[in-house]
């Protein structure tokens, strides 16, 4: 059975005072929600302060990127043993950090085993850009990218993976859940041939792209959809608030369909 995951990324947004505001408004109501893992990933320099206020609760943190190697003269970079200290998940390959920083699949599969290995719950992004999507050559490009930065233990030590489709993101072009659904059943027919029937039915995947209150239902009643991951909506407290509440009632804990 699969719980289900929201995960707000907050991206480059939000000052450390404005984070502590932005958490002050949804910790409690975020809290009070069941049946949902709540994860917040704020830039670095406010997981510190994050962390503090969410203490005690069931919200989790997460970050947003890591580097791979452990310690060392790399002007900049955050190493995985410094995250894990902090937090507990970390969005991993996030088609900005593709597309902005040159990250390579080579160079995401290096930073999931780094993440794995300090004891982080790595979250997976993956996904079509427009051109590709049109052609149809979506589940190709999966596929791809899949292989360049994945490896079987890694879907055996509880990789998660978000399915965001890059002309979905912060676009307001969401896709469609059952189009969502379709791709993620193919994303977990993958794992299943790489693993065995129970990593692949284990095995939590999230779709992410302009996922709003008013769209996250049709996504999470999908019976491969296994949560989100949401940019700008994770950053208005009612939103998101929202977002998680309708999870937690329509979600529920699902058991994988198209594996077996
Ligand atoms: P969005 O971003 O919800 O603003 O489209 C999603 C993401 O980039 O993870």
């Amino acid at each position: 059975m699969r719980v289900p995951i929201i995960a707000g990324n907050w991206k480059m947004n939000t000052t450390v005072s404005e984070a502590v505001e932005l958490v002050n408004e949804m910790r409690q109501g975020l809290d009070e929600i069941d049946n949902v893992d709540k994860v917040i990933c704020p830039p670095f320099i406010s997981l510190a302060a994050v962390r503090e206020l969410i203490k005690g609760s069931s919200v989790k943190l997460g970050a947003q990127n890591i580097y791979f190697e452990e310690k060392g003269a790399y002007t900049g970079e955050i190493a995985p043993l410094m995250l894990a200290e902090l937090c507990e998940y970390v969005i991993i390959g996030h088609s900005e950090r593709r597309q902005y920083f040159n990250e390579t699949g080579e160079i995401i599969n290096r930073k999931v085993q780094a993440a794995l290995k300090a004891g982080l719950k790595p979250i997976l992004c993956i996904g079509e850009r427009l051109e590709e999507n049109e052609a149809g050559r979506t589940e190709e490009v999966i596929s791809q990218q899949l292989k360049a930065s994945t490896t079987r233990k890694y879907y055996q030590s509880g990789l998660i993976i978000a399915y965001e489709p890059v002309w979905a993101i912060g676009t307001g072009m969401a896709a469609t859940g059952k189009q969502v659904n379709k791709t993620i059943g193919f994303i977990r027919q993958i794992i299943y041939q790489k693993c065995c029937t129970r990593v692949a039915q284990e095995t939590r995947i999230l779709y992410g792209g302009s996922v709003t209150a008013d769209n996250i239902a049709e996504f999470i009643s999908q019976p491969e959809i296994d949560g989100a991951l949401v940019g700008g909506a994770s950053l208005k407290a009612d939103q998101f608030l929202s977002i998680v509440k309708q999870t937690s009632e329509i979600g529920g804990l699902k058991e994988g369909a198209s594996s077996s």
